[in-house]
């Protein structure tokens, strides 16, 4: 378990904000980060609460990926990750509270798989993505894990660091399907089974590009001193230019962009991406920033 997180989250319960009264409002769907689970009174079931508290009468859901709490966690380990997208998709599908379409928030890597959701299943469809802390280009190192978890990820670097693109890693390990090695991009393109999917690496899928311009908006939130992801500009659609590790480019300044493949640029021009940056390490914040700068989009 993200400790780290836990105690952030918690503040949040200890700050209480007004109660506002508004009451007709889009339904939220939750996709927690590594390590956590939907349900966790002090993580994902205290965003649910505070969400209910602010929003009243709205419609939460925190995913489940799994048929317990456990499997959930383990889920955002080991199981393969189009077929998380996949499972989320079809209890999207299946909520009938959800129909008239629905805001997504997704922590952590839960804010890459909310995208492949968007770009993958239209129906019902989502409309603000709120991406807190995900990591739209990948990780190219693991420099610090989250709390209990830390034994997982020294396992899990080993093997990253041994073979991240072979298949068998590929297909069990989550955080090897968003690995994007910008020293072996060749390999990460044809490789990579999930984010060099969504990401238009090896085609452009255009119902990809059209599902993700159908967002009203995408928020993208940076942790100015996240210790977690590396590199950090990957909260903003940012990453390594290719064939070094050291020196950053925006989505701004990437092929990605400039060749518009995943319709971004589009987005861009429309008003539609909007670039967050708040001044903790990773997934730090309290709830008076969370009701200034995210409830506006979800209300
Ligand atoms: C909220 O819901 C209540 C009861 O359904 C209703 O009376 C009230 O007008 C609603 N408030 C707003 C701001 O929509
Ligand atoms: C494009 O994405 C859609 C939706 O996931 C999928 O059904 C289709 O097979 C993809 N096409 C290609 C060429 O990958």
């Amino acid at each position: 378990m993200n400790l780290r997180l836990f105690i952030g989250l918690g503040a949040l319960l200890l700050v209480s904000g007004p109660v506002r009264g508004t009451n007709v409002s889009t339904p939220l769907v939750l996709w927690h980060g590594m390590g956590d689970n939907c349900c966790n009174p002090l993580s994902m079931g205290a965003i649910k609460k505070m969400v209910e508290e602010e929003v009243p009468g709205i419609y939460v859901l925190s995913l489940m990926i799994g048929k317990s709490v456990t499997e959930d966690t383990e889920s955002g380990f080991f199981m393969d990750v189009n077929e998380q997208v996949a499972f989320a998709c079809n209890k999207l599908a299946q909520d009938p509270k959800l129909k008239a379409g629905y805001n997504a928030m997704g922590f952590s890597q839960g804010a890459q798989f909310l995208r492949a959701v968007a770009q993958r299943c239209p129906n019902p469809p989502m409309k603000a993505l709120i991406s807190v802390g995900g990591q739209h280009q990948g990780v190219y190192g693991l420099p610090r894990c989250p709390g209990e978890s830390s034994h997982i990820c020294d396992w899990i670097r080993k093997k990253l660091n041994s073979g991240a693109y072979t298949d068998a890693i590929q297909k069990h390990l989550v955080q090897a399907q968003y690995w994007h090695d910008p020293l072996n991009d060749d390999l990460y393109k044809q490789h990579s089974l999930f984010l060099a999917d969504i990401n238009q690496e090896r085609v452009v899928n255009e119902t990809y590009k059209k599902n993700l311009m159908s967002l009203e908006k995408f928020v993208m939130v940076k942790f100015l001193q996240d210790s977690i992801v590396d590199p950090v500009v990957s909260e903003w659609f940012g990453f390594f230019k290719t064939g070094q590790a050291e020196q950053t480019e925006t989505l701004q300044e990437s092929a990605l962009y400039k060749e518009d493949r995943l319709g971004l640029a589009e987005m861009d021009k429309a008003g539609k991406l909007v670039f967050l940056a708040t001044d903790g390490d990773h997934l730090q914040f309290n709830r008076e920033w969370f009701n200034a700068k995210l409830l506006p989009y979800i209300r």
